[in-house]
């Protein structure tokens, strides 16, 4: 499985760390950037990595800025992505099984890299519920139309 990953300067270290991991555990890492800690705007790498899971280069993405709150503002500006922000691994797994999210947002600067290491598994490795779910997120997709 592929997964697109990227962050802005607040989010690097954990970027590193994550993309180190992903790796470990046999994922295909796309690593949009940024290659160091170096002032950045957040919107630039969100839309690399939303337009790496739009066009289905990647799975899913992974986006780490200091809250995560901004990477998913802006990955949600791209056609057919649904990302998220998670602080809490049990969101992780209901934003996949009720949501069907694509990308997930994390803090590099609020939540420590043990915890974001545990959302991100949690996220990768859950399924979409589909049943009940998959009518309501045709309905947020249609929203885009
Ligand atoms: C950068 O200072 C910060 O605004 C950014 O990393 C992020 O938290 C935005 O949502």
């Amino acid at each position: 499985m592929r997964v697109s990953i990227g962050a802005d300067h607040a989010g690097f270290e954990q970027k590193e760390q994550l993309k180190e991991h992903l790796e470990a555990e046999g994922f295909g890492v796309i690593d949009r950037g940024p290659d160091t800690d170096a002032r950045v705007d957040y919107p630039d790498f969100a839309a690399l990595v939303a337009e790496d899971v739009a066009s289905g280069e990647a799975e899913f993405g992974v986006l780490v800025c200091g809250t995560g709150i901004g990477m998913a503002v802006a990955a949600n500006k791209v056609h057919g992505i649904r990302a998220v922000n998670i602080v809490r691994e049990d969101f992780a797994v209901l934003s996949r099984e009720h949501n069907d999210a694509n990308i997930v947002t994390v803090s590099g600067r609020f939540v420590s890299p043990e915890e974001n290491i545990r959302i991100v598994d949690a996220f990768l490795s859950t399924p979409f519920g589909e049943g009940r779910h998959a009518g309501r997120v045709a309905k947020i997709m249609a929203l885009e139309e």
